[in-house]
């Protein structure tokens, strides 16, 4: 062994021990900024199949148009608990390629087709936050709330009657679907699935109240179509902006209708985009509008902002994206809980046929789509018990007999 590179090891191991010891006094374990990972075994949290699999969801990132992971994640789960799982892909032609995007359902008996059916939507609003315990009761991250507690509450009731032995695995049945942050892509293509089911069970947050309905949805554009020219000249040109500005102020007056149940419509212009330069006359405008109906049919709203527009310019287009919808009527005749009607979109108009529909789940949709998006540990057992007594509501399983 050659003498010279050994003669003082005790001064190298020496000089990474401080190295070290002066990193971890600047800089901490991790990066700054960056809260300290609870250790795993440290709460009751870390250990409950409830817990842990909603922490492995909302781990996942699992942005609109970004599930492939997360279905990857739920299809391996669900068949090791025995289920059978089916994928659907939304995009047939992209089905070969890597991070596809697919719906996954999954039953735990011999039939596909049962009488009641859990779902919700795997697909989140951007942008990405890890999962966090804070003041050892309260998870936040993104899709911790919107909607993965109701995946994982979904599913752990259903093992939990399933293992009491409480239903049998014919009678219930999972949908989890992409896309529903952003139209509904995932759930428009169950319809193809030919499925019929006597009721469906839809987790969105609802505060674990029972939502009576929601509000309807009509989204468009406006765009204006002006002529360019120098600003000190306008009479030569027709400014856009102008025109979109005086398109919105109507917009904005205009009557739209109500009701006792939902209140009144609301109108949201969310995005303006118009012109080049203060010099310049502005040649387009194009605003985007988002209106939530509390009455009526869209179809009527759609005319009468037809009529707004036509009475300001001719220059003035409107394109509507999508047919819209009028409020939901969601059923509720459900003893034991309390009701409350939302103002947000959700995925129960994307499925078509006659079943009953509830819509429940664990969380504040106040939170949902934020940078503080959380809910407590208490919430999601909560929920866990609310979907079964819904459950077992919707199979009319006697409630004194199982206790429930
Ligand atoms: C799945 O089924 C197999 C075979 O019947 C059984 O041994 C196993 O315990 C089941 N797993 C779960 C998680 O229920
Ligand atoms: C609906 O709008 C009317 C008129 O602006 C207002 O007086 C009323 O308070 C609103 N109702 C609700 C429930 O917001």
């Amino acid at each position: 062994m050659p003498t010279s590179k050994m003669k003082n090891p005790l001064i190298g191991v020496l000089a990474l021990a401080t190295l070290a010891y002066t990193y971890e006094l600047q800089y901490g374990l991790y990066a700054p900024g960056f809260e300290q990972p609870v250790a795993s075994d440290e709460f009751e949290i870390d250990k409950s199949p409830l817990f842990s699999l909603h922490r492995d969801l909302v781990n996942i990132e699992s942005i609109s148009n970004n599930e492939h992971n997360v279905g990857v994640f739920l299809e391996s789960y669900l068949k090791d608990h025995n289920y059978t799982v089916e994928r659907q892909y939304i995009d047939f032609i992209q089905s070969k390629k890597k991070n596809a995007r697919f719906n996954l359902l999954a039953y735990p008996g011999s039939k596909r087709q049962t009488p009641v059916l859990l779902t919700s939507h795997i697909d989140t609003v951007p942008p990405f936050y890890p999962y966090t315990l804070r003041e050892k009761e309260n998870i936040w991250g993104r899709g911790s709330v919107d909607a993965k507690a109701c995946v994982a509450t979904q599913i752990t009731a259903l093992q939990q009657l399933l293992a009491s032995n409480t239903i049998s695995p014919n009678d219930v049945s999972l949908l989890y679907v992409v896309g529903e942050e952003v139209g509904g892509d995932g759930m428009h293509a169950v319809n193809d699935l030919q499925m019929k089911w006597d009721t469906v069970i839809f987790g969105e947050p609802t505060e674990l109240k029972l939502a009576s309905g929601h509000k309807g949805i009509l989204v468009f554009s406006i765009t204006a179509h002006g002529k360019a020219g120098h600003s000190g000249y306008p009479w030569l040109g027709k400014s856009a902006n102008h025109m979109l500005i005086s398109a919105l102020a109507a917009l904005q007056t205009m009557d739209l209708p109500s009701s006792e149940k939902y209140g009144n419509s609301t109108l949201n212009i969310g995005k303006i985009n118009g012109g080049v330069a203060a010099n310049v006359i502005a040649e387009t405008a194009v605003a985007d509008i988002g209106i939530r109906l509390a009455a009526g049919d869209p179809s009527v709203v759609k005319k009468s902002i037809q009529d707004t527009i036509k009475d300001i310019d001719s220059d003035i287009q409107v394109t509507f994206h999508g047919r819209g919808y009028g409020p939901v009527n969601l059923d509720h005749d459900i003893e034991g809980f309390d009701t409350m009607t939302v103002n947000y979109g959700t995925d129960v108009p994307n499925l078509d046929g006659k079943h009953k529909r509830y819509l429940y789940g664990p969380g504040n949709i106040l939170v949902a789509h934020s940078d503080h998006e959380h809910l407590s540990t208490g919430d999601l057992m909560d929920a866990v018990e609310g979907y079964k007594r819904i459950i077992m509501a919707a199979l009319k399983k006697d409630d004194e007999k199982t206790g429930l």
